[in-house]
């Protein structure tokens, strides 16, 4: 891209969980691919990554905003301040293991607020202007765990599963609109969503990982290609190979070995 807009500035890419792991190397990859940025995350964080990206060049508003709810979704919309989005990448994201009837469950609102609500409401105010100029971008990040129902942390791999869909479902929509939907389906990612999910204490916690760097590349590739989804890394492809033919309950069994926690249930 890199091209300045009608109005002469850059176009502009939205990125939402920009402070840390797969976002911040996504907001990385807009600015070197010649986007300007409003970057989103639920903590203060997002000002170190916004003084990062702007030593790269972009020009960049950053808010701290919790997308898990109604008013923090329309504090980003207004963060974006009426400026036509080019890319919106719904990339924010929770985790959350332990067996299902352990968990606390104003932890599995706020995942699923986040992960699925959040994500759905920032696509609905954003797609329409994208609909109505006949012209955007769209990532979603899903994951793999979405194809293979998950022990352990049985409500993201559901949400995940959501997102999936969902993204195929939005691009048939759009395809007569010159907008594009992609999905990006991580594989285990080396970042911090593992421990602030209480997924350390796991198999899956502790594996080797793959970089979100190149993830993000991978991603960021897809998007502007206008493909309708990546799996990033080698697990994830075997992973998305092997869920259409594999029966759900081994996929399941195969999931809890790595999600159970070493400590218990
Ligand atoms: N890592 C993996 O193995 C993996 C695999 C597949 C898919 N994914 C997906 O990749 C995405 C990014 O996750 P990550 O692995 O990079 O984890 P991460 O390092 O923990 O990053 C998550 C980002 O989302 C933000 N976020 C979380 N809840 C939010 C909320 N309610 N409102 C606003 N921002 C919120 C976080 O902001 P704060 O720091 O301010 O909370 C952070 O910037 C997620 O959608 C995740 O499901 C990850």
């Amino acid at each position: 891209m890199g091209n300045k807009t009608a109005g002469g500035r850059r176009p502009l890419a939205v990125v939402t969980g920009a402070s840390s792991g797969i976002g911040l190397e996504l907001a990385r990859e807009c600015v070197d691919g010649g986007f300007d940025l409003v970057v989103a995350s639920d903590d203060g964080e997002i000002d170190a990554a916004a003084g990062f990206f702007r030593e790269r060049g972009a020009d960049v508003t950053a808010i701290t905003a919790d997308l898990s709810t109604a008013d923090g979704v329309e504090a980003l919309i207004s963060a974006i301040d009426g400026r036509p989005v080019d890319a919106l990448l719904a990339n924010a994201g929770r985790a959350l293991g332990k067996a299902f009837l352990d968990q606390d469950f104003d932890r599995v609102r706020g995942l699923v607020d986040t992960n699925v609500t959040g994500t759905l409401h920032l696509i609905h105010r954003v797609g329409q202007g994208m609909r109505s100029r006949r012209s955007g971008r769209i990532l979603i990040t899903g994951s793999i765990g979405g194809y293979v129902p998950g022990p352990f942390d049985a409500v993201y791999d559901a949400t995940k599963a959501f997102l999936n869909n969902f993204s195929f479902a939005l691009r048939h929509e759009l395809k007569d609109e010159n907008v594009t939907v992609t999905v990006l389906m991580p594989g285990p990612t080396e970042t911090a969503i593992f421990e602030r999910g209480d997924l350390g204490d796991t198999k899956a916690g502790v594996m080797k990982k793959d970089d979100a760097a190149e993830v993000a590349a991978t991603g960021f590739k897809a998007m502007m290609a206008g493909d309708g989804d990546v799996a990033s890394g080698l697990k994830a492809k075997l992973i998305s190979a092997a869920a259409n033919v594999v029966p759900s309950s081994v996929l399941a069994a195969a999931h809890a070995k790595g999600a159970k926690p070493w400590s218990g249930r």
